[in-house]
């Protein structure tokens, strides 16, 4: 009830102010609302069973819990992501799209030594964080789960991007039991941990030395390890203060060692293991989502938090991924719309109960939370200390007008998606504008359509997707031979009319010759011929405890 008085409080005060400007009375401004963040990890299109209640596969998909929470909330039925991990997570913490922060997810060892700012993976050290603007709005800020938005400076891991608590692994694919990283700072034959806590190796959680993917017993998954954060995290939460809290998930990314039971569930999938461990995995993520509502609701948060729920990119369509984004055409790794087109909603107590249940289908992307919490917080989304170095401004819009019910379209009037060129150049390969029109350039990986029940024995691996032909590799102005596709009218992308359309196709390129001009690309340095002898993986192992951590200041 509380809940529904503030929510409307706060609706009748933005339109108050907005209309005769009156000056705000302390005790009448509500309570900002607490923000949970959840991003799962590859998580396919067709892996919701929001999308496939109606498909084959319906038996497999096992999200009760994030079902229901989509439909008591907004589902965002256009919400643009990265294909890949680092870009659209260093968005979600930034505000910029990934051209404008970085659209690779590299090697923690690398860096340019000329260039302490911007010269490696991730996010260049003087970008101000979503959690640091929030801070300064009052927010209580933590950070549980996967980083990967860089780690070879101190100043690029979560403590830094202004996360007062934060328990998080800094690359990508570390293993479920044991931690191990999936060879971020060192090579073959030297094997790091990888979780960092606030600001030193997490020490306290070392598994012991007998845990491994299948001697589970007495040892901790991962995911399980950052829900209990998370868990407790609310619990001890001081109420009068806002939250921000954000747990972005190990599951559905490999390698997936699923909890022992879970994988017996779906022994009936018999044509692909890899299919049922990522089913495994999905159900498991989603037990751990409805528990984390029951706490919200135990505790009487649930009616003042705004909990946002997306994928950092398509699921993984290959034999070796497990992922369907059926009836989407791609996935991971590929800008296609099955890569980049992700799972998203909104939900909790202090979405407008107008809204719960509907869908929207205008554009989003994945920075434009940044814009939209800071609203929510009060706070001036503009990064004054970035462009105090010279680096790019934020690119989000503000979202809350559009999810909240107040206007019915979205600011959003184009969506970009970058990839590494040669030689690790920045540049736009997708421009999709208002009426969707999709020009896309270059060599477009993962352009393979999913199956309802897929993959299987027989669906390609990764190393075997094919590749759509949209022009030369080297993608540069008048892009000849670029594909057009009308998203709207032909979601799963199966008519290329660009021949048909040459006025749309000049249009878009001359957009996408002007956004190429804006790509973001410091020279970010190069990988080690001996990764074992250099900088980050010397540092890990003498100065870190055998941690993944940052090895430059
Ligand atoms: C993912 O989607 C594929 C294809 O629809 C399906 O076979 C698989 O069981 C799904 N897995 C989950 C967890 O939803
Ligand atoms: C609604 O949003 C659109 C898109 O941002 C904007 O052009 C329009 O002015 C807004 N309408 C109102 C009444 O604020």
């Amino acid at each position: 009830m509380a809940g529904m008085l503030a929510t409307a409080a706060w609706h009748c005060f933005l339109a108050m102010g907005a209309l005769h400007g009156y000056r705000v009375i302390a005790s009448s401004i509500p309570a900002k609302p607490h923000i949970i963040a959840i991003i799962i990890d590859d998580w396919g299109w067709n892996n919701f069973s929001y999308h496939s209640r109606k498909n084959a596969n319906r038996a497999e998909v096992k999200t009760p819990n994030l079902e229901k929470l989509a439909n008591r909330g907004v589902v965002l039925d256009r919400h643009y992501v990265a294909c890949i991990c680092t870009p659209s997570r260093s968005a979600f913490q930034t505000g910029r799209t990934p051209l404008h922060v970085t659209v690779d997810n590299g090697d923690l060892a690398k860096y340019n030594p000329d260039d302490p700012i911007s010269g490696f993976v991730g996010i260049p050290v003087p970008m101000t964080g979503i959690a640091e603007k929030l801070r300064t709005a009052g927010y209580r800020t933590h950070f549980a789960g996967k980083w990967h938005a860089g780690g070879s400076s101190r100043g690029q891991i979560p403590k830094a991007r202004g996360y007062s608590r934060s328990l998080a692994y800094l690359a990508s694919g570390n293993n479920q039991w044991t931690y191990a990283d999936g060879q971020a700072m060192c090579s073959k034959g030297v094997s790091l941990i990888d979780l960092w806590e606030d600001d030193g190796p997490a020490v306290n959680y070392k598994p012991p030395k007998r845990c491994t993917s299948t001697t589970q017993n007495g040892c901790e998954y991962e995911d399980s390890l950052f829900e209990a954060r998370v868990s407790q995290t609310i619990q001890f939460h001081d109420q009068d203060q806002p939250l921000f809290l954000v747990w972005a998930t190990h599951a559905v990314h490999s390698p997936l060692a699923p909890v022992n039971d879970l994988m017996d569930e779906f022994s009936f999938i018999t044509d692909n293991p890899n299919r049922q461990k990522y089913n495994a995995a999905v159900k498991d993520i989603d037990m751990r989502v409805g528990r984390l509502v029951q706490t919200l609701q135990d505790t009487g948060m649930w009616s003042n938090t705004l909990i946002v729920v997306v994928a950092d990119n398509g699921g993984p369509t290959s034999r070796d991924g497990g992922a369907s984004n059926y009836p989407l055409r791609g996935g991971k790794y590929g800008t296609l719309e099955g890569g980049i087109r992700g799972n998203a909603f909104v939900s909790g107590g202090f979405l407008p109960r107008a809204m719960r249940g509907k869908v929207l289908s205008g554009l989003v992307a994945i920075e434009d939370w940044y814009t939209t919490f800071c609203a929510l917080a009060g706070v001036d989304p503009t990064d004054t200390k970035a462009a105090s170095f010279g680096l790019p401004p934020v690119d989000g819009l503000d979202m809350w007008q559009y999810i909240s019910g107040a206007n019915d379209t979205s600011p959003r009037t184009e969506v970009v998606s970058g990839i590494q060129r040669n030689a690790g150049i920045a540049a736009p390969q997708v421009v999709i504008d208002q009426q969707g029109y999709k020009l896309m350039v270059g060599k477009v990986k993962s352009a393979d359509w999913s199956e309802q029940i897929g993959p299987t024995a027989t669906t390609p691996v990764t190393s075997k997707l094919s590749v759509l032909d949209c022009g030369s590799a080297d993608m540069t102005y008048p892009y000849p031979n670029a594909c057009l596709f009308n998203i709207f009218a032909d979601p799963g992308e199966r008519t290329n009319i660009a021949a048909q359309s040459p006025e749309i196709v000049a249009r878009l390129a001359l957009r996408l010759q002007a956004l190429a001009l804006t790509a973001f690309s410091p020279d970010r340095g190069r990988t080690p011929a001996d990764k074992n002898t250099a900088p980050a993986c010397i540092n890990s192992r003498t100065n870190l405890a055998g941690y993944v951590g940052p090895f430059l200041a």
